[in-house]
């Protein structure tokens, strides 16, 4: 009966070790929230930089919406600070957010990329107009938010 015993616990040792330690896949390295990870300082030369550099200006420009608000009067500090509104939402840090993309909308329950959900910003709660897919105002909110993002590792989904 002991032994019996004994070899039962050892076949259970064996079925842990292949379940367990014998599973290929290996655990995901933890990724920080975004909301905690720091702003890049560096802008880049060169016309990718001047295209980061004209969106982090339309980032706190009205005249992108209906003159009322700008993505700068929710998302804090050029986009670096969450804030919470007073609708109680918080409107998130988006250090980070663009490496984030392609992720399913709270919104329309789509997948979306990270321009389209620039747009729907840019319509509601902005008030402005659907911009199309090559609009300078768009290529450059884009790379700016983008640049928020330089060097986070790139998890779309998150
Ligand atoms: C009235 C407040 C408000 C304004 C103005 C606003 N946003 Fe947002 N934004 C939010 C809130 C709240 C969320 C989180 C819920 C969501 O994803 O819709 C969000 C989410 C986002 C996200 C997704 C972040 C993530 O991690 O998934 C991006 C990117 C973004 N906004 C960019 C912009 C840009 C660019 C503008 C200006 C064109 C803008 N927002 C204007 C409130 C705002």
């Amino acid at each position: 009966m002991l032994r019996l015993t004994v070899m039962m616990v050892a076949a259970l040792g064996c079925a842990a070790v292949l379940t367990g330690c014998g599973s290929p896949q290996a655990a995901p390295a933890p990724v920080a929230h975004p909301s905690v990870l720091a702003a890049p300082t560096r802008i880049p030369g060169g016309k990718v930089g001047a295209a980061i550099r004209a969106g982090k200006r339309l980032f706190a420009d009205t005249a992108l919406g209906n003159g009322t608000l700008s993505c700068n009067s929710c998302h804090a500090d050029y986009g670096t600070k969450a804030k919470k509104l007073s609708t109680g939402a918080t409107a998130p840090s988006l250090i980070g957010a663009a490496a984030t993309f392609p992720k399913v909308s709270v919104r329309s329950g789509q997948v979306v990329t990270l321009e389209e959900h620039i747009q729907s910003c840019i319509q509601n709660p902005l008030g402005g107009r659907h911009l199309a897919a090559n609009d300078p105002k768009l290529v450059d909110l884009t790379a700016y938010v983008t640049w928020l993002s330089s060097g986070k590792p790139v998890s779309p989904g998150k």
